[in-house]
């Protein structure tokens, strides 16, 4: 039977072996090659020697980088550093050749841009190899996290005829002929006529259906990808990304910025405890100050911070000479420019940003008394700015519907969600983790595009 790379190089020598998986390295020496194999388990290689002299030695020639081949063999000590146990080949089988001239992989330039433009076999190194696997762990982190918790995983529709941030940045789902498409009497295009009778979109966001979740099963959280037209080319924007939003009955904003900041530090710790060696990796790699960022996160108290107050910080650090891009004053939306100077270099530390004006937010956030802010948090991360936003809930219908109203949205499209505030409305508060920025931080990676497999992007769908 087939052993995995990682389980070889934990077991005691003097074994009988199979390995299978994909060639990163041949280096011949006098007497033996030496074959670097990896499937994938594990950032690290099994070493596999191969005689030359032996009846194995005529398949060399047609072993190269990126070949998949069996091999089978008795583990042996290895005397070469680097690793305990090495694979002594009795034979070997070729599964599939690779052409050196041909694979991309063997290029000189392995630059991580160059890499995105052969994103289908960029798993096949190093440094993806690792990526996806921290992408797994995490993923099955969350889920545990909140289990342990007693939250209940719902599924919201990616199809949906609202638009739950009321953002407008939408991407359109539609069977209608665009050639030719059937108009209504005011001369717009016929909805009635389309699949679901009406106009679709692909969510931006499941809250809207997580809130009938959390005021009916107490603790709800959703994990599944969300989509923004936003044309916006940044190395932390993409138009698909993975969203996870976790919605409480009975919580307010103090008890959701409690249960961001402990998931947070769950998710990094869990990421610290099993998956080192890839970190490490990274680590090396690309940002020997990861592993300390993730540690420091871990130990330190979240600033919790009035956006009124993070307004004065901002103004004091003009005032003393600091030169943002854009202008600060009351009411703007914070740059990330904005947002780093008060994490990265007045704080020093992840932040909690709170109540902020009602203008630069969604509809559905709890209002407070003083007539202009809302209970909205937004956690703001080192290098990364924004990683997770949310607020408690406006529970109260008629103010709910009084900011529907002012800012002229459809009420109709919305009674769903307004029953929830007619028929025993609750406290409840929530937010959302942009599960690709919580990637960026844990391995230090710099662009959003190299932590998502396919990454779609304005102007890019490749794959
Ligand atoms: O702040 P956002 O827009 O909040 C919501 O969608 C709320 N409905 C969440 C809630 O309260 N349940 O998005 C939440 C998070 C952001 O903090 C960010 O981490 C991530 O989603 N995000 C993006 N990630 C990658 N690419 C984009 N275009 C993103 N837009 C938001
Ligand atoms: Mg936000």
């Amino acid at each position: 039977m087939r052993s995995k790379v990682k389980d070889l190089l934990g077991m005691e020598a003097g074994r009988e072996v199979l390995a299978k998986g994909w060639v990163r390295t041949k280096r011949p020496s006098k007497e033996v090659a030496f074959i670097a194999l990896n499937d994938g388990s594990t950032i690290k290689n099994i070493q596999v020697v191969v005689d030359r002299s032996g009846e194995l030695a005529e398949l060399l020639p047609k072993i190269s980088t990126g070949t998949c081949i069996a091999v089978r063999g008795t583990l042996v000590e290895s005397v070469g550093s680097g690793q305990a146990v090495e694979i002594k080949a009795s034979g070997i089988e070729i599964y599939g050749e690779c052409d050196p001239v041909r694979y991309p992989l063997q290029k000189k330039d392995t630059s991580l841009e160059y890499l995105r433009t052969v994103a289908h076999l960029r798993p096949r190194t190093n440094t993806f190899g690792a990526v996806y696997r921290l992408r797994s762990q995490m993923a099955f982190a969350i889920h545990e996290y909140f289990h342990s918790k007693g939250f209940v995983y719902l599924n919201t529709p990616l199809i949906t005829a609202s638009d739950a941030e009321g953002a407008g940045q939408m991407f359109q789902v539609t069977t209608l002929d665009l050639g030719n498409v059937p108009k209504d009497k005011k001369g717009g295009p016929d909805y009635s006529k389309d699949f679901f009778g009406r106009q679709t979109s692909l969510t931006v966001s499941g809250q809207l259906e997580g809130e009938l979740g959390a005021t009916a099963l107490g603790e709800i959280y959703t994990f599944g990808p969300t989509f923004r037209a936003e044309n916006s080319n940044t190395p932390r924007h993409l138009a698909e990304f993975w969203m996870i939003e976790p919605e409480m009955a009975f919580y307010d904003i103090k008890d959701n910025m409690d249960l961001a900041e402990d998931f947070i530090k769950s998710l990094v710790r869990y990421a610290l405890e099993h998956c080192r060696e890839d970190i490490d990796f990274l680590c090396q790699r690309y940002d020997n100050t990861l592993v300390e960022r993730l540690e420091g996160v871990i130990a330190t108290d979240f600033v919790r911070l009035g956006y009124t107050e993070g307004i004065e910080i901002l103004k004091a650090a003009v005032a003393a000479g600091h030169q943002f891009e854009y202008p600060v004053e009351w009411g703007i939306d914070l740059q990330s420019e904005h947002e780093r100077y008060l994490v990265e270099q007045h704080f020093g530390k992840p932040v909690i940003l709170t109540d902020y004006p009602k203008d630069i937010k969604a509809f559905y956030m709890k209002q407070n008394e003083d007539g202009k802010t809302v209970r909205a948090m937004d956690i703001l991360f080192p290098k990364i700015g924004e990683i997770i936003g949310g607020s408690e809930r406006e529970a109260d219908l008629a103010k709910l519907e009084k900011r529907i109203d002012e800012l002229k949205m459809s009420r109709r499209g919305l009674e769903w969600y307004l029953d929830t505030r007619r028929f025993g409305s609750c406290p409840h508060s929530g937010f959302g983790l942009g599960f690709e920025r919580l990637l960026l931080f844990v391995t230090g990676m710099q662009n959003i595009r190299d932590v998502i497999p396919f990454p779609r992007t304005p102007k890019n769908a490749e794959f």
